[in-house]
């Protein structure tokens, strides 16, 4: 049986100041009227029904998700004790996957992308299910059209060409997984022309991504089967929070994918954006004639190419500006020049040592 887990534990540090410890950049609409949560739980539902989804998540989020998300089975809410990136996150869904159905499958989602119609996703995702069950020791992964050479994303060579019964897209063995190059290293693979980004969707048997772990992570697989045989006893929440707190956390990527000798990639056969910042809602939402992005209220006078969030009942107006950022929120605003978008995180830092 198939089942999803979505991924929902990220900071999101670079939407500050829309994006706080408690209402991440998942929990907010930045592409659309539903939230990136509730967009990406609704896009598998035809596929995986919520009784099958799980989101994975810090604890302290778990009751914000649980309203996004009211249909939603409470139990299929798993709050982390810790921060510990995804490899942990990935680990004890599969555990907690294999404890139900031990043959089960597992689809794993990011929840901070923007993807096209639900209907070309779920058949996505159908393609790779018949990959796995073709070979249940493969891990498949879905490739973007690198159009810069970004140093944000994993990258995936692809090696020769799938012999499979799905036909919805090219499919390829993997030659190599290279989680985040350095500038230089990502253009030699741009250049080269076989090279995808790694979109951050997953799709295995979770019996394998656990043998994955053991195999290259055993301190982590140990702390994982130790919450495993735990799972239906008085003791589970204790020995989660005791075991998962000990893990040293990495992501998946650099765990297991970097390593791993069977994957393979399918060309993605749907539009996808990593809604990675403020400028991404310039790609994201139309814009004005004078190129400006609004998501709220905003009155402009001579204004050009500027990105404008704010709460819908509070107006902005700009006089003779251009190329800012400007976020209004309850809290806090923010007000920068496009062109020093990153230093948000420098703003995070410093409120965040000031107390
Ligand atoms: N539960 C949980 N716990 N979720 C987490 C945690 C955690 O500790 N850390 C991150 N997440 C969630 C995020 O909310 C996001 O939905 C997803 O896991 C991926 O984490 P990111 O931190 O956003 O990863 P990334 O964007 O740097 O890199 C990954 O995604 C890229 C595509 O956007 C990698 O898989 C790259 O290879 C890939 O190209
Ligand atoms: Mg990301």
């Amino acid at each position: 049986m198939l089942h999803a887990v979505i991924m929902a534990g990220g900071s999101g540090t670079r939407f500050w100041p829309a994006s706080r410890k408690l209402v991440p950049k998942q929990l907010l609409p930045l592409a659309g009227e539903s939230t990136m949560i509730q967009a990406t739980s609704e896009r598998i539902e035809s596929l995986i029904p919520s009784d099958r989804q799980m989101i994975v998540t810090n604890e302290i989020l778990v009751d914000a998700i649980a309203k996004q998300l009211p249909n939603m089975p409470r139990e299929n809410l798993v709050g982390e004790p810790a921060k510990r990136d995804t490899a942990p996150c990935i680990g004890l869904a599969a555990a907690l996957v294999a404890a139900k159905d031990p043959e089960g499958l597992m689809v794993v989602m990011p929840s901070d992308h923007v993807i096209g119609t639900n209907d070309q996703f779920c058949d996505a995702i159908s393609a790779a299910e018949t990959l796995v069950n073709e070979d249940p020791t493969r891990i498949v992964t879905f490739g973007i059209q690198p159009t810069y050479p970004a140093e944000s994303f994993g990258y995936i060579q692809r090696g020769s060409e799938l012999d499979s019964s799905h036909q919805l897209a090219p499919s390829f063995d993997v030659e190599r997984f290279r989680e985040k190059p350095d500038r230089q290293t990502a253009t030699q693979y741009l250049e080269s022309g076989d090279f995808y980004w790694n979109s951050g969707i997953f799709l295995w048997k979770a019996s394998t991504i656990l043998d994955a772990l053991k195999q290259n992570q055993p301190a982590m697989f140990q702390h994982i089967q130790t919450i495993a045989q735990a799972i239906g006893t008085p003791e589970y929440e204790q020995v989660l929070k005791d075991e998962f707190c000990a893990i040293e956390g990495t992501s998946i990527d650099y765990a297991v994918m970097e390593n791993y000798p069977n994957v393979c990639v399918i060309e993605a056969p749907f539009k996808w954006d990593d809604v990675g910042s403020w400028q991404s809602l310039g790609r994201l939402h139309p814009s004005d004639p004078s190129g400006n992005t609004v998501v709220g209220d905003h009155l402009g006078i001579d204004t050009r190419d500027t990105i404008v969030y704010s709460n819908p009942d509070h107006t902005v107006v700009t006089i003779g500006v251009k190329d800012l950022i400007i976020v209004q929120t309850e809290g806090a605003t923010l007000v920068a020049p496009k062109s020093e978008e990153e230093r948000v995180r420098e703003a995070v830092k410093a409120l965040q040592s000031s107390g």
